[in-house]
């Protein structure tokens, strides 16, 4: 009996070890504990055996049975877990999965090395809402309501009286209606025109405003600070040029240039040849917009510029069109 008893524990122990639903451990039971079952044969024989033999027969069935259900638990906890999502513990030799990781998107990134120039020269950054009043894209800028310059700016509106702001000029006027001067800040967000697209013009796109007020502050100090950023963002001696221009928040105002970054003043096609670029607009703030925001324009004087931060990403890693940071193509994005 004891053989039989061996025999039939290793053929439960194999098919429950093979078993990989509830349902195959069910039909183990039922063949080998049923009423039917191999064990129950085997118990219906014990009254046939020799009297001395029975005690021991028993026993060995009954423990037999004893281990047979317990190993159909166990295997069915076992499976119910697995099955549950719970699984077996995890291997922590095991490789992991690799999730690719993303990157800094390229202009965020250059306007962020961008505020990190200006911060080293004692501005703080600050931000503005993307859609504006006409209060402060326009009003408080000097751009009255009837005045042409407004064309330049009038894109995207919302209601009458708010839009997407087209540039980051705003951000100087909320500043100085919150502060008193001195004051040194730069501004950087995401603007909005309806210009026609092309390598260098998109409809969404990105500026840096900067402003300083203070007593005694003059023309000299924004030729210092524009060409000391110009030198340290590009990383090379590079000439500045300022060319007279018109802004209506700015008297004088001035056009930007420096040498071209990419051939050195020699000529190239990204300057046309001419040895130049173009980079920002700026000047000295009108005394109206000092009014707009109650200051005292007789002692207060101020710079103010504006510079375009996907121009600048665009000379600084030598990308003809412009376009391709805006497409979301990680085969391009992933190379910054
Ligand atoms: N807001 C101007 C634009 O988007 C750029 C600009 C020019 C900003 C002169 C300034 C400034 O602060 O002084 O075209």
């Amino acid at each position: 009996m004891q053989q039989v008893a061996n025999t039939i524990l290793r053929a439960v122990e194999r098919r429950l070890r093979q078993a990989t639903d509830i349902d195959s451990v069910e039909q183990v039971r039922v063949q080998y504990l049923g009423r039917k079952g191999s064990i129950a044969k085997e118990l219906a024989k014990i009254p046939a055996l020799p009297d001395d033999e029975k005690p021991t027969a028993g026993r060995e069935l009954n423990n037999l049975k004893q281990r047979v259900s317990e190993l159909i638990e166990e295997t069915r906890s076992r499976l119910t877990t697995e099955q549950a999502g719970v699984g077996p513990r995890p291997d922590p030799t095991m490789p992991g999965l690799r999730r690719p990781r993303g990157t800094i998107h390229p202009i965020s990134r250059t306007m962020e090395e961008m505020v990190d120039i200006f911060r080293t020269l004692g501005f703080e950054a600050v931000e503005g809402p993307e859609v504006e009043t006409d209060w402060y894209n326009f009003e408080a800028l000097n751009i009255p309501a009837d005045h042409p310059a407004r064309d330049d700016w009038d894109t995207f509106y919302i209601t009458d009286d708010t839009l997407l702001r087209p540039h980051t000029s705003p951000g100087q006027i909320r500043v100085m209606e919150s502060r008193r001067p001195p004051l040194r800040i730069v501004v950087p967000g995401r603007c909005f025109r309806r210009d026609t697209e092309d390598a260098r013009h998109f409809s969404m796109f990105h500026q840096l405003e900067g402003l300083m007020v203070d007593e005694g502050v003059s023309f000299g100090d924004l030729k210092a600070v524009l060409h000391i950023f110009l030198r340290q963002f590009f990383r090379q001696e590079l000439d500045v040029r300022f060319e007279p221009d018109f802004f209506p928040f700015t008297e004088p105002s001035a056009q930007v240039h420096c040498t071209c970054v990419i051939c050195q003043g020699k000529g190239c096609q990204t300057c046309s040849y001419s040895g130049w670029l173009e980079l920002l607009g700026c000047g000295m703030v009108d005394p109206n917009v000092f009014e707009a925001v109650g200051y005292d324009a007789e002692r207060y004087t101020g710079f103010a510029f504006g510079m375009g931060a996907d121009r600048i990403a665009m000379l600084k890693h030598q990308i003809p069109d412009g376009r391709l940071f805006f497409q979301g193509d990680v085969r391009f994005l992933s190379q910054f």
